[in-house]
């Protein structure tokens, strides 16, 4: 199954409730939220108040992609705010299992991710604890930058490590309608994308946009079959 995220990055910030319902009704199935601290990341984006904001206008899974450090002192605001799940970075502070539980005890999906300088063996200790594996295909910190080709072999090489375990591994960065395929012959079942998807600015463009990303990775996961 081919999970599509647009990241609401490359939305319009002054029209966060009508670009969430564009993206739901061009047929995402989840929704991205690209949550940056300007400290951990240079940039500053939004909060748990954008996330209670934004929540009202769709059913989807809103999947917060948690660019901050510290993280634990700010995620039960996001599990009040609404936030389904969140993914959280290994390079993010010392102790990564204890931030995986707290997310969990607070009753939202986790899910892990790591940067692209990152080895994959520093998410290997919590593969059981986890739901997800997000494989960054860019440094975090804006949208729009250009996808670093390794990360195909980084998510093959994940997807075996992974082995018998029900995880799923996103990819997020630079992502389109190009790279989708490789990315799901390799084992990326979902594909975080916001230039991607956002391209054009109506939500006729997001459904075309959407659906070529989604045409690109099942026609790849069939060939594999
Ligand atoms: C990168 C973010 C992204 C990213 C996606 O720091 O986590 O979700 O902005 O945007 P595009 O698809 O434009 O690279
Ligand atoms: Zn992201």
């Amino acid at each position: 199954m081919t999970i599509i995220a647009p990241s609401i990055l490359s939305a319009d910030f002054a029209r966060f409730g009508e670009e969430v319902r564009a993206i739901d009704d061009a047929g995402a199935d989840w929704v991205h939220v690209d949550v940056m601290d300007g400290h951990f990341v240079g940039q500053i984006t939004f909060g748990p108040q954008v996330v209670k904001a934004i929540r009202p206008h769709t059913q989807k899974r809103l999947d917060v992609h948690l660019m901050i450090a510290p993280v634990d002192l700010y995620l039960a605001d996001f599990a009040a705010a609404g936030a389904d799940s969140v993914t959280i970075h290994v390079e993010s502070g010392p102790h990564i299992h204890r931030s995986i539980q707290l997310a969990r005890e607070l009753g939202m999906g986790v899910g892990v991710t790591l940067n692209p300088g990152t080895s994959l063996d520093s998410v290997e200790p919590v593969l059981d604890d986890v739901d997800m594996v997000l494989v960054m295909s860019v440094n975090p910190g804006f949208g729009g930058q250009k996808f670093i080709p390794q990360t195909v072999d980084r998510v093959r090489r994940l997807r075996r490590m992974i082995g018998a375990r029900d995880l799923l591994i996103q990819v997020d960065g630079g992502v389109s309608a190009t790279n989708a395929g490789e990315l799901a012959a390799a084992g990326a079942d979902s594909f975080v994308a916001g230039s991607a998807v956002f391209a054009g600015g109506t939500i006729e463009h997001y459904r075309t946009n959407i659906s070529a990303i989604r045409q690109a990775a099942d026609a790849a996961t069939l060939a594999a079959v």
